[in-house]
């Protein structure tokens, strides 16, 4: 099974060297993996919360997907797209939000941090703190419980969102009697998970020290680096690697022996300047082929357009048919349809209820299947099979599938599901788009039933046979 690795990166500012090392860079290289399946999003609504400038916001946007891309990140391979053009992403927030206990939210670090520094000031302890900072972290739970993420690439400092993530998921779960979301986990770089910055502090835009990854070119990144604060020791006399930012970052992108000599030659009194000029050259070599690959698609912002506009298609062909099951089981479905007391476990499957399969051969000979809902509707026609054992093994894993794993295309008025990559059955064409999304929830349940009984019967034969 391939581990599902979702990271999500805010765009209020200007990639810089701590956002690579800290979560670009792992992140990519972790989407190449076989057993990894990556989803990057450019967390947009997030920025809202932290700025108002919306031209800079919008730049942000542009040279965050350019960096992204640049760095190697590859869109046919993993699912890289922006929040705000996933409008499940706020309808599953408001969702989580009505599971989240307020307390947990006041004890969320930065909202404690606004709140202690209103104090400080002697200032109304919630002064100029908007309700968005108090929600963020459900905003960002519902960014990784929409798409069952696995883990969570993130700097330390986002280490209590993903446990708050992971609270509100299992709380969820716990009260709608259904294991709805996979519970994350936090994915931290051991060596490396913060960079320090120009003044030793954490690399942070909103400490103002950080180093830029592409912006300005070669001679902006070789400037910052000059400007790395450093002890007063002079050449000659030895320097500490191990209280410096400068050795910090060489380590963040250096090899083993490369790390090796640059901690002797700082132990043997290299002078600070020299330091840092070995510091510049080992970084530019990494990014100085990216840079070029940066300003090309900076020229292009259509076509990094297009690349996120079919991410974002990728993306709600997973979040859609999760969103229908979660309105069915809150009791949010059309009126209508049968209903189903989904917040308590599922009934046992009565004879003659169930959804079910009826196979036929096709006008060419072809075998195929359809799947009728238990109350008799069509939900699926599979496409067509050479051989019955085909269409026979298809009907098997239908059984098995369970809603949580379909993979649904969603097309203007109909569905297609895929298996591994395929197109292996679609629904009827339904009159408008209400219509198709209650068909999904419909399908949803169908599998759901299926594979709940599928599991019935297997323990079953377990308690014969043991
Ligand atoms: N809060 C993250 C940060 O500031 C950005 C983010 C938003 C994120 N949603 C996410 C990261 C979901 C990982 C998963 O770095």
């Amino acid at each position: 099974m391939q581990t599902r690795v979702l990271t999500g990166i805010t765009t209020t500012g200007t990639p810089h060297l701590g956002n690579y090392v800290g979560a670009m860079r792992p992140a990519i290289e972790a989407s190449r993996r076989a057993d990894v399946d990556a989803f990057f999003f450019m967390a947009d609504y997030h920025a809202l919360i932290k700025s108002g400038d919306a031209d800079r916001i919008e730049r942000s946007r542009l040279e965050i997907a350019a960096s992204w891309l640049a760095a190697g990140l590859d869109p046919q391979r993993v699912t890289f797209y922006r929040q705000s053009d996933i409008p499940e992403i706020p309808e599953l927030t408001w969702f989580l939000t009505c599971v989240t206990a307020k307390g947990l939210l006041n004890r969320s670090h930065a909202y404690k941090a606004a709140v202690d520094r209103n104090v400080g000031n002697g200032e109304d302890a919630d002064a100029g703190i908007s309700a968005g900072l108090y929600m963020y972290p459900v905003l960002m739970a519902a960014d990784i419980l929409a798409f069952d993420a696995h883990q969570v690439p993130v700097g330390r400092d986002q280490i209590q969102h993903i446990e708050m993530a992971r609270d509100i998921g299992q709380r969820f779960n716990h009260l709608h009697g259904h294991e709805f979301f996979v519970l994350p986990e936090a994915l931290i770089e051991e060596q490396v998970a913060t960079l320090p910055g120009l003044d030793g502090r954490k690399m942070s835009k909103s400490y103002d020290n950080t180093i830029p990854l592409f912006a300005g070119g070669g001679k902006a990144l070789r400037e910052a680096i000059m400007r790395i604060v450093t002890d007063s020791r002079l050449p000659g006399e030895p320097k500490d690697p191990d209280s410096c930012a400068v050795f910090t970052i060489f380590r963040a992108f250096a090899s083993e022996s490369e790390t090796t000599a640059f901690r002797e030659a700082l132990l043997d009194g290299i002078g600070w300047g020299e330091a840092k000029q070995v510091l510049y050259e080992r970084i530019d070599a990494d990014v100085a082929p990216m840079r070029e690959r940066y300003a090309a698609l900076m020229a292009d912002p259509g076509g990094i357009e297009t690349i996120l506009r079919e991410g974002a298609l990728k993306a709600r062909a997973i979040a859609t048919p999760k969103l229908a099951a979660l309105r069915a089981a809150l009791g949010l479905r059309s009126a209508g349809m049968a209903a189903q007391p989904a917040a308590s476990p599922r009934p046992a499957p009565k004879p003659g209820r169930m959804p079910r399969f009826a196979s036929f051969r096709d006008g060419d000979g072809s075998f195929r299947f359809r799947l009728f809902s238990a109350a008799g509707e069509e939900l699926l026609l599979s496409a067509p099979f050479a051989d019955p054992k085909a269409a026979g093994m298809l009907q098997k894993r239908l059984k098995t599938l369970g809603a949580a794993s379909a993979v649904f295309t969603v097309q203007p008025l109909c569905l297609i599901l895929e298996l591994d990559g395929e197109a292996v059955a679609s629904t009827p064409t339904y009159r408008d788009e209400q219509s198709r999304d209650d068909a999904l929830a419909q399908l949803c349940e169908a599998l759901d039933q299926l594979a709940a009984q599928d599991q019935g019967a297997a323990a079953a034969a377990d308690a014969i046979s043991d």
